[in-house]
């Protein structure tokens, strides 16, 4: 590999799933890891085996299928990563996920700053110096790629660094990342500190030095870009920047600035960028955390020119305004746009190429039945609406709550009043009615006496997925099960126990039937997660407690 080639190391699997409602499906997982590597990443994290044995089988199933499949003709499968702490049972979990790849690595980590040494672990410094050497050491005797972080670097001393990176690299470390943890840096002290630490760590030369940054001060990107001068040659990155709190560096604006001022860096990245908008959507989509409209690169005013100075300068010349064009980052009308006439395979082969591989026939019925229905009240159907519509199917867990019905009465003359229909798991169709403060209050309210989980609706957005009166709405929901039905999951860094919360999506023409559709997928979700649900067992509390349910067998 030349030395003018920056590894994109994509975490958005791991520190990514972090962020507060991210929480995503296995299936959701899968689908990503498969964008991922068309995207052309270099190494994904495809998780924290350790935090659970769900956790363990979403990064077990990427490694067999997306660690061992060239995504495109005369490239490797992507290298696998799995995350531990630096404990034998956390890198015993990580190598039982990731040995199924073709090109497996180990990812372990230890705190090096004092307030985390002492503290967090409550350990010396020559402590942490031993675990990390016995660890890397225990890592590498399963695998031989083996990336070592020492967490919280941005706060480490410099010194300690050294000896401690030196150690990592002796017991057979062949990445060394460097995280800004907490997002303090600011880019000139980072790229210092990675300046120091090329200069002053023995051994340094014969490995790969990777940055990672969190956004906490708006300066992931800039921080990254110094790292990169400095001399690091792999940057760990997520999709839209998700990550927890305010996130980390996000791929795009990273790749995009190595790109667009590739005279000023002289560095080139493995990443197809005219992927970058459909990963962008995917993410926002599966996670149900929303792009900012003003977000580089992807936002969904990155690229919209409408002041009129702006406007009458682009005519005279594109450039004057405009630095990336959009059709490099994958922005553009499909040159093949889908109608009511067209057939099943062309979807099928639409979707494909889009990163929707539908091998089972009975989804691509369902999906092809969606697809007509939407084709029908509106002409043309591009990328974006087809994008929609997958994430909807992908994100129901189908064999619990269906909406079959719906029906709303509002407006300025009377209490918004809404009746659902929906399929239940029992093969029953359940009917209830119910008024609200408005149409999606109703509804929910509705689905609410249906399915019996109580909850707190956290957040709910509403957006249209392309221009026009006929365009698709797209909704996002997420929720957290009320009291007893909470879910936990453990964070590998803090230790801290972090509660579940559920996202849902649903996507159609009619806004209310997208909210009562993204409302189920989150209670679907919620239901098997807090894995009380059996078909039998709800149908009895559902009798037991609305005995107004009406079934129509
Ligand atoms: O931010 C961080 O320190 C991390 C490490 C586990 C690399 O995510
Ligand atoms: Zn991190």
């Amino acid at each position: 590999m030349n030395d003018n080639f920056v590894r994109i190391f994509d975490t958005t699997l791991r520190d990514g799933e972090q962020s507060p409602g991210a929480t995503l499906t296995s299936a959701e997982k899968l689908d990503i890891a498969r964008m991922l590597a068309r995207l052309g990443v270099d190494v994904m994290e495809a998780g924290f085996p350790a935090a659970s044995p769900d956790d363990l089988e979403a990064v077990r199933q990427i490694a067999l299928e997306v660690g061992n499949t060239a995504p495109a003709p005369g490239r490797l499968p992507p290298i696998i990563c799995g995350l531990a702490r630096a404990t034998r049972g956390d890198v015993d979990k990580a190598w039982e996920a990731v040995c199924h790849a073709q090109r497996p690595r180990i990812h372990t980590f230890l705190a090096t700053s004092p307030i985390h040494m002492q503290h967090k672990l409550r350990m010396d410094p020559e402590e942490v110096v031993d675990q990390v050497r016995e660890m890397v050491a225990y890592a590498k005797s399963y695998c031989d790629d083996v990336e070592f972080s020492p967490e919280d670097a941005g706060r480490s001393n410099p010194e300690f660094l050294y000896l401690v990176l030196g150690e990592a690299i002796k017991a057979g470390a062949t990445t060394l990342n460097i995280p800004d943890t907490v997002g303090y840096t600011v880019p000139d002290e980072f790229g210092a500190l990675i300046a120091g630490i090329m200069a002053n760590t023995p051994g340094i030369e014969d490995v790969v030095v990777s940055v990672h940054c969190h956004n906490d001060l708006g300066l992931a990107t800039a921080n990254t870009l110094a790292g990169v001068k400095a001399g690091a040659r792999q940057v760990e990155v997520t999709i839209n920047g998700i990550g927890e709190r305010a996130g980390n560096t996000s791929l795009e604006e990273v790749v995009m600035s190595l790109h667009t001022r590739r005279a000023t860096y002289n560095l080139e990245t493995g990443i197809d960028t005219t992927q970058i908008t459909r990963a962008s959507r995917m993410v926002s989509n599966y996670t149900g955390l929303p792009v900012q409209p003003n977000k580089a690169i992807v936002g969904a005013n990155a690229f919209a020119h409408e002041a009129g100075i702006h406007q009458d300068g682009m005519l005279k010349h594109e450039e004057t305004y405009e630095i990336m064009r959009p059709e490099t980052v994958g922005l553009q009308q499909s040159a093949l746009v889908l109608g009511k006439h067209s057939g099943r395979h062309a979807l099928k082969v639409r979707l494909a190429e889009l990163g929707f591989e539908i091998d089972d026939a009975q989804e691509l019925q369902r999906v092809f039945a969606r697809f007509k229905e939407v084709a029908d009240k509106k002409k043309t159907i591009g990328d974006a609406d087809l994008e929609a519509l997958m994430a909807d199917e992908r994100y129901q867990p189908r064999e619990i709550f269906r909406l079959e019905g719906l029906q709303v009465a509002c407006g300025t003359m009377g209490m918004a009043t809404a009746t659902v229909r929906l399929a239940g798991p029992d093969g029953a169709t359940h009917v209830q009615a119910a008024v609200g403060t408005g149409p999606v209050d109703a509804t929910y309210k509705a689905i609410d006496a249906i399915v019996c989980a109580p909850n707190t609706l956290l957040e709910f957005a509403v957006r249209s997925v392309t221009e026009g009166i006929d365009a698709i709405g797209e909704v996002t929901v997420r929720l957290q099960a009320d009291n007893g039905g909470k879910q936990t999951r453990t964070l590998p860094q803090s230790g801290r126990k972090q509660t579940r919360t559920f996202g849902g999506h649903g996507a159609d023409t009619d806004i209310i039937v997208a909210s009562a559709n993204a409302y189920l997928a989150a209670l679907n979700k919620l239901l098997v997660a807090t894995g009380k649900f059996e078909a039998e067992e709800r149908l009895e509390i559902d009798q037991a407690s609305f005995g107004r349910d009406l079934e129509i067998a």
